[in-house]
C-alpha cells in the first residue's frame, strides 16, 4: 500500500507560559489518505486549530512540538527549514480559515493575489498566471471574473471572499487542503454553497481535505471519516456514518445530542454541561471526566488508551477498556 498522504505519529504540542509547559495536544496520531475528507470536530479550545497549524508548520511561537513525528507522502517534516516549508505551503498543503480577511491582503486586488501565489510556486508567465487564475475563479463559482480580478477584498461579500480564498488555496493543486471552520462566519445558505463547492472540488481534483468544525452537523455533511477531539486528545475516531449512528464516547454522544433536531422542535436545545477546561486547569485522568455522566474511579486518575471497539472505530474511554 502506498503511504498515507499525511501521517501524524504521537504528536504532542505544548505552550510555554512563564517558564511552565502546558501541553495542548496529546498523542495525536492520524492519517489522511489521498482524496479523503477527514473531519475534526470538538468544541472551541479542544486543539483543532493547533493541530491544523502544526501540520502547516505555523503553530504560535509559544507552542512547541515536544514529541512525535509528521510525514508528508512518507517524507518526514521534522526540522525543515523555513525555506523548505514555504515550498510545501500553498503548493502541497494549503489552508483556508474562518475569516478570509486574515489571509487576504486588503491592499491588493483579489485576482492579483491568486496570481501571485501561482507565480511563487511555478514558472508561469504573467499572462498564463492570469489565465489560470481566471479559470480557478470560475471554478469556485465566481462570476464576472474579469472585473472581479481587479477588485479589492473589501468590495466583496463574505461568501465571495471565501471563494477567493478557496481559489487561492487550490490554484497550485495542493494534495491536501486544510479548511479550519471555513463556513462558521457565513449565512446558512452561503455555508451550504461553500460546502457543496468543497465537496465537488474534492471529487473532481483528488484533493484531500482536512475539514475542521465545532459543528457535528456540518462534519456529517462533509466528511468520510471523523476524529472527535476533546481537550487536546483524540477521544473517538470512526467513519462519519458510524459516528452519527453508533457514537461511543460520552462526549461524542453529547455533541450529537446537542444537534438541532426537527422532531424536537419547540424544546430547548441540549448543551453539554460545563466547559472545556483552559490549559492551566487541566488535570490528570480522562480529559472529559469533569463533565461526564459515567465516571468510574479510574477516570479521574488514568488517561484511557485510544482503543479499537470495531473495525476502523476507536474510542478513548474507560467504559470500553473495561469490557476488553
Ligand atoms: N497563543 C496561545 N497561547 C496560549 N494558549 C493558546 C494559544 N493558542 C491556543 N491556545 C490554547 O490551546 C488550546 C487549543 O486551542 P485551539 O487549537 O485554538 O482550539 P480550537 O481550534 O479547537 O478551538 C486552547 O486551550 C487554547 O486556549
Ligand atoms: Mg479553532
Amino acid at each position: 500500500m502506498s503511504p498515507a498522504l499525511l501521517t501524524m505519529e504521537d504528536v504532542e504540542v505544548a505552550f510555554t507560559v512563564g517558564g511552565k509547559s502546558y501541553p495542548a495536544l496529546h498523542h495525536i496520531t492520524l492519517e489522511i489518505q489521498k482524496n479523503e475528507v477527514l473531519g475534526i470536530v470538538g468544541e472551541s479550545g479542544c486543539g483543532k486549530s493547533l493541530t491544523a497549524l502544526s501540520i502547516m508548520g505555523l503553530q504560535p511561537e509559544a507552542a512547541q512540538m515536544t514529541r512525535g513525528q509528521f510525514f508528508l507522502g512518507g517524507t518526514s517534516l521534522a526540522g525543515l527549514s523555513e525555506e523548505a516549508w514555504q515550498d510545501i505551503r500553498g503548493k502541497r498543503v494549503s489552508m483556508i480559515f474562518q475569516d478570509p480577511m486574515t489571509a487576504l491582503n486588503p491592499l491588493i486586488p483579489v485576482g492579483r493575489q491568486i496570481a501571485e501565489t501561482l507565480k511563487t510556486h511555478t514558472n508561469l508567465s504573467k499572462k498564463e498566471a492570469r489565465q489560470l487564475t481566471l479559470e480557478m475563479m470560475r471554478k469556485v463559482g465566481l462570476s464576472r471574473v474579469e472585473q472581479l480580478y481587479d477588485e479589492y477584498p473589501h468590495r466583496l461579500s463574505g461568501g465571495m471572499r471565501q471563494r477567493v480564498m478557496i481559489a487561492m488555496a487550490l490554484v497550485c493543486k495542493p494534495q491536501l487542503l486544510i479548511a479550519d471552520e471555513p463556513t462558521t462566519a457565513l449565512d446558512v445558505t452561503i455555508q451550504a454553497q461553500i460546502l457543496d463547492l468543497l465537496r465537488g472540488l474534492n471529487r473532481e481534483t483528488d484533493t484531500a481535505i482536512l475539514f475542521i468544525s465545532h459543528d457535528l452537523g456540518v462534519i456529517r455533511e462533509m466528511c468520510d471519516r471523523v476524529i472527535v477531539m476533546y481537550a487536546g486528545y483524540i477521544v473517538e475516531e470512526a467513519p462519519a456514518e458510524e459516528i452519527i449512528t453508533k457514537p461511543q464516547h460520552p462526549y461524542t454522544k453529547g455533541l450529537l445530542h446537542s444537534l438541532p433536531d426537527i422532531s424536537k422542535r419547540g424544546q430547548p436545545l441540549y448543551t453539554i454541561p460545563g466547559r472545556v477546561p483552559p490549559l492551566h486547569e487541566r488535570k490528570g485522568g480522562c480529559p472529559f471526566a469533569g463533565r461526564c455522566g459515567h465516571v468510574l474511579p479510574e477516570c479521574t486518575s488514568v488517561v484511557p488508551e485510544l482503543g479499537e471497539v470495531a473495525v476502523n472505530h476507536k474510542v478513548r474511554c474507560h467504559l470500553y477498556t473495561q469490557q476488553n
